[in-house]
């Protein structure tokens, strides 16, 4: 049997009604915050994350879903690498423009580990800074070769929202922080969460990074040699990156190590005390974490997560920050931005609600009665579904070769609240028996007032 690569998952009925309920809500939250939604590629150059995300990250360095694209001209008819190098077509035209030359060529690219950076590189390419302010959401799935546990795949899905643009469109404001973790509670809070935490800090601006890695390699010198092999070469290549080890052996040393708030310049204090300002103003509680550093390179002053006791172990619904360098980073003007990325997965599993008790069950199920009634039902079953965008009926189908008990059994099983009978006499009459499957009351209703009918007793039972 061939089964889900390890790491993914089918997400099926009715568990997809969860999904389908947080990504509706969301939608409308975003809506009212004056996001619109982006969609990049799955997957993009692997320089990309390489520049963006950064070589020493976990995501990058041990994560990440890289291969080698095939060159246009390895690819034969058949859509396999052929073993030689076709005569015909692409390779004939290869040559002719430096173009076409370029496109022959092999390239290395990723599955998207994360949706910053793709989104920060269509800002660059499609010139976004003309709009002024971008205010963008996305919803799609990711892809990291971790080691899966509950709450952790391979595949998994982000719902990610970035506000970005040039400084004099006000990218750079501390009031654009508060928006987007008062946005993130009042998300939270409408899909049905309230258990949740912020854990807010300040990772300086490079300067200040520059003088805290300096203390971190001080700090790290007389210990590294007890600590994991990771930390050893972190602490020569990105000091940083010591608070991303979870070596349990390695915490207390991590727990001795300098923090980066005590290396915080005047404008980065400035801007987190007006964050934080905000925030009590509209009463959004957090709680400072000063080790909290995030694992991607490219955050600058604040950086956050949300995390929900019910998750165990993998316990961030969210994590996000200000990246006011990456545009640069990536060759693109300067762009002030900050985002975060839910974990739609975690989301989902930290829910309260039961897939069963969002999901939209038939209002009726039609079941035509003995030969040459599926044609009938068929007509039925148009009218009730274009019944008008206020009715809304969701209508199940049967078939005239079952008899009466296998359609009350099969309407029973997915829960339909009406059963329509469709038999000669009923189509002659043009009015119908329906039942209601929980009273096992039984009424004749004249055709035109169907649609009516099972609305109206819908509302409410
Ligand atoms: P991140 O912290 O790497 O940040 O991921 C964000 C969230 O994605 C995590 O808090 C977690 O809920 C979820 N997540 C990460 N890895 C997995 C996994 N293997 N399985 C299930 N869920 C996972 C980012 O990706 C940044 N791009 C966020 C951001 C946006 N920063 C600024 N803008």
């Amino acid at each position: 049997m061939i089964k889900a690569p390890r790491g993914t998952r089918d997400l099926l009925p009715p568990d997809t009604a969860l999904w389908n309920f947080v990504e509706a809500t969301v939608r409308d939250v975003f809506r009212a915050y004056n996001f619109h939604e982006i969609r990049t590629p799955i997957f993009e150059s692997t320089e990309l994350f390489a520049r963006g995300v950064g070589e020493e990250t976990d995501i990058v360095s041990k994560e990440m879903f890289t291969w080698e694209d095939r060159g246009r001209g390895a690819i034969s008819a058949s859509g396999y690498p052929s073993r030689q190098r076709s005569v015909s077509g692409a390779d004939s035209r290869s040559g002719s423009s430096s173009g076409s030359a370029e496109s022959d060529r092999g390239q290395s690219l990723t599955l998207r580990p994360e949706n910053t950076a793709g989104i920060v590189r269509a800002y660059i390419e499609h010139k976004l800074w003309e709009r002024g302010l971008n205010k963008v959401f996305s919803i799609g799935p990711m892809f990291r070769r971790e080691r899966p546990q509950k709450g952790r795949y391979r595949q998994f899905y982000q719902i990610d929202a970035e506000v970005i643009g040039p400084a004099a469109a006000g990218s750079q404001s501390p009031a654009r922080d508060a928006e987007i973790l008062e946005l993130v509670a009042t998300l939270l809070e409408r899909v049905g969460i309230t258990n949740w935490t912020l854990e807010l800090n300040s990772v300086g601006c490079p300067a200040d990074r520059v003088k805290f890695n300096e203390a971190l390699r001080q700090a790290l010198a007389p210990v590294v040699n007890k600590m994991c092999a990771d930390c050893q070469r972190r602490a020569v290549t990105n000091p940083l990156r010591v608070f991303d080890c979870k070596v349990p052996e390695d915490q207390p040393i991590i727990a001795t190590l300098p923090t980066i708030s005590q290396f915080l310049d005047e404008p980065c204090r400035t801007h987190f005390e007006e964050v934080k300002a905000i925030l009590n103003a509209v009463q959004i509680p957090y709680v400072e974490n000063p080790r909290l550093v995030r694992g991607l390179d490219y955050y600058q002053k604040t950086a956050f997560e949300f995390t929900h006791g019910a998750l165990g172990a993998q316990n961030a619904i969210l994590g996000g920050g200000r990246y006011d360098g990456l545009s640069e980073a990536l060759g693109g003007p300067a762009a002030p931005g900050i985002g975060f990325a839910i974990g739609e997965d975690r989301l989902v599993l930290s829910l309260a609600a039961s897939a069963e008790s969002v999901v939209r069950k038939p209002d009726v199920y039609i079941a035509p009665l003995g030969p040459g009634m599926n044609r009938e039902a068929a007509r039925l079953a148009r009218e009730l579904r274009r019944s008008g965008p206020a009715a809304d009926l969701v209508v199940e189908l049967g078939d005239e070769t079952f008899r009466l008990k296998k359609s009350f059994e099969a309407a029973d099983r997915i829960g339909a609240r009406y059963i329509l009978i469709v038999g000669e006499n009923e189509v002659k009459a043009n009015a119908f028996a329906l039942k209601h499957l929980a009273t096992g009351e039984q009424v004749t209703v004249p055709r035109a007032e169907l649609a009516r009918r099972i609305t109206e007793t819908g509302k409410g039972s």
